[in-house]
C-alpha cells in the first residue's frame, strides 16, 4: 500500500527514522549516488512558495530526480478540470505528488484518488513537511526529545497543529499560548494530549505567553496572518499584539533555549528583528533542513 504524508501522524512509525536519514543526508549521506534517478515528482501550489518549493524541486535534483512545478493557473484544474481526475491522471505519469493547497478536502481528495504517494505541503490544518524539519532541528540542538519543553506562541495554525502532534509523538513537553479563540484545532488538540500522555510527555493550551515560554527550551513562532486570511490581517495584528516573541519574553525561557519559526517571518510582528537575529534564533538552520528531511521524506516514499 502506498503511504500519502497528509498529517504528520502518517509519520508516526517512521518519524524518527526520516530524521535520521536526514541527519545522514546532511552529513554528506547519498551524494553522487542518485537513488532517485528515472523519478518524477509533481508539485502543485496554489499558494505561494519559497522554501517548500525550492527544497523539494532541489532535493529531487540532488536525488538524481526530476520536479515539475504546476500551478492550478497552468493545469486544467484552473479551468474546472476535478482533483479526484487530476490525481488519477498524474499518478499515470508521475512516481509522487505534491500539493499546497486552501482545502484540506482538496487534500484527502487528491491522496484518496490518486495510485501514488502524496505529499501534504501545507493545507488549512496541517504543514508535516515543516514539522520533520522542524524535529530535526531540536534534536540537532539538543540531542534529544524527551524532558524538553516546546512552547508555541501565537496563532493555531496548520504549523501549529503538526507541531502539537509531531511533539506529542516524539515525546517532548509541548505548551500552545493563543489568544483565546485562535488556538489549535481542537480535535486534534485532544489527539495530541493522549499520545503525549502515551508518550510520557504532556500537551497543553493556555492564553499566556509568558507561562508559556517559563523553563522552555524551545520557543516557536509562526505569521498572524496566514495564507488565505489576509481579509483578517487588521483585526488579527491588534489580537496577536502581546504574543510577540521579543526579547523581553524569551528572558523568561531558560537560559540556553532555541527560537524557531517556519518562515516567512513578518520581522517587528510576531517576532522582531532583536530575536530573530539573535543568538538564540536557529530559524535558518531550520529553513535549511527542509531540505534534508524533504529528500529523506522522498527517499522513503518513492525509492
Ligand atoms: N515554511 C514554509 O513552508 O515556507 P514556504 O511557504 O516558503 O514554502
Ligand atoms: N501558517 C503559514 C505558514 C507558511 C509557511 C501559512 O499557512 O501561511
Amino acid at each position: 500500500m502506498k503511504l500519502d504524508v497528509i498529517s504528520i501522524l502518517d509519520l508516526q512509525d517512521d518519524l524518527e527514522d526520516v530524521i535520521a536519514s536526514a541527519m545522514r543526508l546532511k552529513g554528506g549521506a547519498l551524494k553522487d549516488a542518485f537513488p532517485l534517478k528515472g523519478r518524477t515528482l509533481a508539485m502543485i501550489f496554489e499558494k505561494s512558495s519559497t522554501r517548500t518549493r525550492v527544497s523539494f524541486e532541489a532535493g529531487m535534483a540532488q536525488l538524481g530526480g526530476h520536479a515539475l512545478n504546476l500551478s492550478p493557473k497552468e493545469l486544467q484544474l484552473g479551468r474546472g478540470e476535478t482533483i479526484s481526475d487530476t490525481a488519477k491522471i498524474l499518478s499515470r505519469y508521475v512516481d509522487c505528488v505534491m500539493y499546497r493547497a486552501f482545502d484540506h478536502k482538496m487534500m484527502l481528495d487528491l491522496a484518496k484518488n490518486a495510485t501514488v504517494p502524496v505529499i501534504n505541503a501545507l493545507d488549512d490544518v496541517e504543514h508535516p513537511c515543516q514539522t520533520v524539519a522542524d524535529l530535526m532541528t531540536v534534536l540537532e540542538r539538543k540531542k534529544r526529545f524527551k524532558g524538553l519543553r516546546l512552547a508555541y506562541i501565537g496563532d493555531g495554525n496548520n504549523v501549529c497543529n503538526s507541531l502539537m502532534l509531531g511533539s506529542a509523538i516524539v515525546g517532548m513537553d509541548f505548551v500552545a499560548a493563543n489568544p483565546d479563540g485562535y488556538g489549535p484545532d481542537k480535535q486534534l488538540a485532544k489527539k495530541a494530549q493522549g499520545l503525549a500522555k502515551k508518550n510520557g510527555a504532556s500537551s497543553e493550551l493556555t492564553t499566556d505567553p509568558k507561562a508559556a515560554v517559563k523553563g522552555a527550551d524551545v520557543i516557536y513562532t509562526d505569521t498572524w496572518v496566514s495564507m488565505g486570511m489576509e481579509e483578517e490581517a487588521k483585526e488579527r495584528l491588534k489580537i496577536f499584539q502581546p504574543f510577540q516573541v521579543n526579547s523581553a519574553l524569551i528572558k523568561n525561557a531558560k537560559k540556553d533555549c532555541i527560537v524557531m519559526h517556519c518562515l516567512p517571518a513578518h520581522r517587528g510582528q510576531e517576532i522582531t528583528d532583536e530575536v530573530m537575529d539573535g543568538p538564540h534564533s536557529v530559524i535558518f538552520d531550520q529553513a535549511e533542513n527542509r531540505m534534508h528531511t524533504e529528500k529523506a521524506i522522498l527517499l522513503m516514499l518513492i525509492r
